[in-house]
């Protein structure tokens, strides 16, 4: 192996990554596509005053076929995107064939790229008309979502292997029912406990009704999974409250449902989401301050992304370490930065992929990474000012323009290297 000695140490020039692994980027249907008037989240961010709106979004409906050339000149072999729920089932019981030849369309454009698609089935957004019935509280939610499902697996199975069947459960339940910021704005435990248990429930019926349809068909087993957000949790000191607190919210957000779902054999790959980590700072021995306090002292010293998150690679290395005890593939299916300083994303993702590379080292089979996102797109409450794209939108002609840390993961993704040192 080629390497040459710093005061004793052997340090490889260049770090490799296992041929076939998957390189892309990922997104979903509300922030991209633009038009999605049939779902909750657009008849909210109306009746909100203040709020953005998504409007046109990125126009990705009209032009993913030139996003997908994009993501294939920058060297993706992989894609995650998302299906509009609210598309294809505009009322209870009426499929619309249109949408859903739409997407059937949007993975043959992939494939012909030879680009593995993701395909998410749920990713925050519902039909207004399941909002109306309750949404994810009524005892029905995993019902309606498997007649939903069940349409989309048949249309697409042949065409795709990786499925994400909801994404961010726990940010979903947390964000739509316990802190009350998104649609439908409740602020229940209560609430959020039955929605948590509901979205479990549909996974996991999902999930079986997935390998099923593969069954029925003769296809290759499918890898099915959720995506889920883990935040690297870190106290601010290390007294007994804060570790405490620290221990119990890896436990609860982190990692009780995926012990739980990797129980029910319901997963076959971890689909992983990171971004940063919080600070836990404890004022006393509350539910709340051991729950969801974050440190508000700004003694922090790590650089922060354009919404204040802290950007913290090792988090990456920690977390992929504590998933391999589940003994299964993880995909990094998002891990990205908003910033108005393309070098910041360079310096992110380098700094993420070195970190991924080391837990690789130590043990934890990693099979894809994808950056969030392709575009810069619609940040849901925050609108369109956060920028997470490898390339910029020009929201004024929908122009897309790659940055140079496009270029520079494209260089990585294409030869599978990355220079060890800067
Ligand atoms: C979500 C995305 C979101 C991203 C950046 C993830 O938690 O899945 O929809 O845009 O974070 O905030």
């Amino acid at each position: 192996m080629l390497g040459f000695f710093v005061f004793g140490d052997i340090i490889n020039p260049m770090i490799e990554f296992p041929r076939g692994f998957l390189w892309g980027a990922a997104g979903s249907a509300y922030q991209v596509e633009g038009g999605n008037s049939n779902s909750d989240w657009w008849h909210w961010e109306k009746a909100c005053k203040g709020m953005a709106l998504s409007r046109d979004a990125c126009r990705h409906y009209q032009l993913f076929g030139e996003d997908f050339s994009l993501a294939r000149e920058l060297g993706h072999n992989a894609h995650r995107l998302s299906i509009e729920w609210a598309r294809i089932q505009p009322e209870p019981g009426e499929f619309n064939q249109l949408e859903i030849g739409h997407y059937i369309k949007v993975i043959e454009r992939l494939k012909e790229l030879g680009i593995e698609p993701v395909v998410t089935l749920h990713h925050f957004t519902n039909p207004l008309w399941f909002s109306r019935l309750g949404g994810w509280e009524n005892p029905k939610a995993p019902g309606y979502f498997l007649d939903y499902a069940q349409k989309i697996v048949a249309a697409l199975s042949k065409n795709v292997r990786y499925w994400v069947t909801i994404n961010e459960p726990m940010v979903y339940a947390y964000y739509s029912y316990l802190r009350g910021d998104w649609p439908p704005q409740k602020r229940s435990p209560v609430a959020t406990a039955e929605v948590a248990g509901n979205l479990t429930r549909a996974h996991i019926r999902c999930y079986r009704l997935i390998h099923r349809v593969y069954k029925d068909s003769g296809l290759a087993a499918p890898m099915v999974s959720i995506a889920q957000h883990m935040i690297a949790f870190t106290a601010c000191s290390k007294t007994w409250r804060n570790n405490l607190a620290v221990y119990l919210r890896n436990r609860l957000f982190n990692f009780r449902l995926i012990t739980k779902l990797a129980e029910s054999g319901s997963l076959d790959y971890i689909g992983l989401n990171y971004y940063t980590r919080n600070l836990v700072d404890t004022r006393n021995w509350s539910a709340g301050e051991l729950l969801s306090n974050t440190c508000g002292k700004g003694h922090d010293i790590l650089d922060k992304n354009y919404l204040g998150w802290e950007i913290y690679p090792q988090g990456l290395y920690d977390l992929l370490a504590g998933l391999k005890k589940y003994g299964l593939p993880v995909f990094i299916l998002e891990n990205g930065i908003c910033t108005s300083d393309d070098r910041q994303r360079w310096d992110y993702i380098r700094g993420h992929l070195l970190k991924m590379r080391e837990a690789m080292d130590a043990g934890t089979k990693v099979i894809g990474y994808l950056y969030w996102s392709l575009l810069d797109n619609f940040e849901w409450d925050k609108g369109f000012g956060p920028r997470f794209g490898l390339c910029e939108v020009d929201y004024s002609d929908f122009k897309r323009t790659p940055r140079e840390s496009a270029k520079k993961l494209a260089q990585v993704a294409l030869t599978g290297k990355m220079e060890n040192e800067r």
